[in-house]
């Protein structure tokens, strides 16, 4: 008899209960004789990544698959690429492992729907059997269009029958949030609590031991004045504790790259496909926020809400957000500073907050933003440096709202 090979890929981020049901499902309707488990690689400028790392996703993937035996491996033939990779590709490679064998390819329902837009689906159909679940409500509908791709391309579709299903979206929310879930096995739970995973303070220390191990004591010493003052700020303003939390996070992170030469800021922008305007490489010294922006995108998952804040940190932009603005300001104030200008600035801000109304605060945060923005254009003249045009329109944007 030949044999019966499945491919079941996913994010897996992180792997739930629904997950481990579906392979069980797959490998006894199927009576396969291997499954691989293939976790996708996340594009980090999705953003789709905050709270576990490949690494971490690998090992939650293992752990929840452990108890349905040998037959299955969590494969690493995605994340070894570090690249997005069509299934095709590794349905393909799976073919070349196993070149005797009938293989089947697990989709989620909602997958099956959306089918004809993948990449060569076709070709897809030519080398596999799909199976897939349904949602207990659109088995109808799955079950039309299972015929429909049957008629059309000759597809081999087969409904495993249907489920309650979970979504990694709610886990990864109900974990931040430390709402308990059920929908994750124990095991995982376990593994995801002892690494804290998907929490704040989890990222928050896994970036300050970054900072302690990869920079040089001065720079780390500011660093963790930047952390002090940006939450200062963002206390003084009533932020909610995710948002304080966010923002030391971003303190923690904002020069992450400083200490790397120029080459080395550009080598790394290479690698990461960040695109670099003319302006920007006018600017070396300003490279190490475009990078940070990057590695906190890449390592920690952060979206662009967050990872801007690091991206203009030096240079600012027009219409700053409060992330923007509060780490701009924190990295020119931090009480390590000695440079008399930063002094000045440091006290007509707190003076301005200490006489403002609540509802005046944000008018002495965008004043203090504008005052720095004076003074980087005033070194930078003195110095007869390249200005960055976006200083000058992040400087002129406050300037037109009278700040
Ligand atoms: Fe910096
Ligand atoms: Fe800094």
């Amino acid at each position: 008899m030949r044999e019966k090979v499945g491919i079941f890929g996913g994010s897996f981020h992180p792997p739930h209960t629904s997950h481990v049901l579906a392979a069980e499902r797959f490998l006894q309707a199927e009576q396969l004789d291997r499954l691989y488990v293939v976790p996708a690689f996340l594009p980090p400028h999705k953003a789709l990544s905050r709270g576990a790392g490949d690494a971490d996703r690998l090992a939650m993937t293992r752990l929840a698959f452990a108890p349905l035996g040998e037959r299955v491996t969590v494969s690493t033939l995605e994340v070894d690429k570090r690249r997005a990779c069509y299934t095709l590709e590794t349905l393909c490679e799976v073919r070349d492992l196993h070149p005797e064998a009938d293989l089947f390819l697990y989709v989620g329902g909602d997958m099956l729907l959306s089918f004809e837009t993948w990449h060569e689906f076709e070709e897809l159909f030519r080398l596999c059997t799909v199976c897939t679940l349904a949602r207990e409500d659109d088995e109808p509908t799955l079950r039309r269009h299972a015929d429909h791709l049957a008629k059309t391309y000759g597809a081999r579709i087969k409904l495993l029958g249907s489920c309650v299903p979970t979504s990694s979206t709610e886990v990864r929310e109900a974990l931040f949030a430390h709402r308990q879930t059920d929908k994750v096995p124990s095991a995982v739970l376990d593994y995801i609590h002892t690494h804290r995973l998907y929490t704040r303070e989890g990222e928050i220390s896994r970036a300050q031991a970054l900072v302690r191990e990869t920079l040089s004591e001065k720079r780390a010493r500011h660093v963790f004045g930047v952390v002090e003052e940006a939450e200062a700020l963002a206390r003084a303003f009533d932020c909610s504790e995710e948002t304080v939390q966010d923002l030391r996070l971003l303190a923690l992170l904002h020069d992450v790259t400083k200490e790397k030469s120029t080459q080395e800021q550009l080598v790394l922008c290479e690698e990461w496909n960040v695109a670099l305007s003319e302006d920007d490489r006018q600017v070396p010294k300003g490279l190490h926020a475009i990078t940070a922006a990057a590695f906190a995108a890449r390592e920690f998952g952060l979206p662009e809400e967050l990872t801007d804040a690091l991206r203009y940190h030096t240079t600012g932009r027009a219409d700053m957000s409060f992330f923007e603005k509060v780490i701009f300001l924190a990295d020119y104030i931090e009480a390590g500073r000695t440079y008399p200008p930063c002094l000045a600035l440091r006290r007509l801000f707190w003076e301005g907050m200490e006489k403002a109304l609540p509802e005046e605060r944000h008018a002495v945060l965008n004043h203090a933003v504008r005052v720095g923005l004076d003074m980087t254009l005033q070194d930078l003249a003195e110095e007869g440096k390249y200005v960055h045009p976006d200083t000058v329109d992040a400087r002129d944007f406050l300037v037109s709202q009278n700040f």
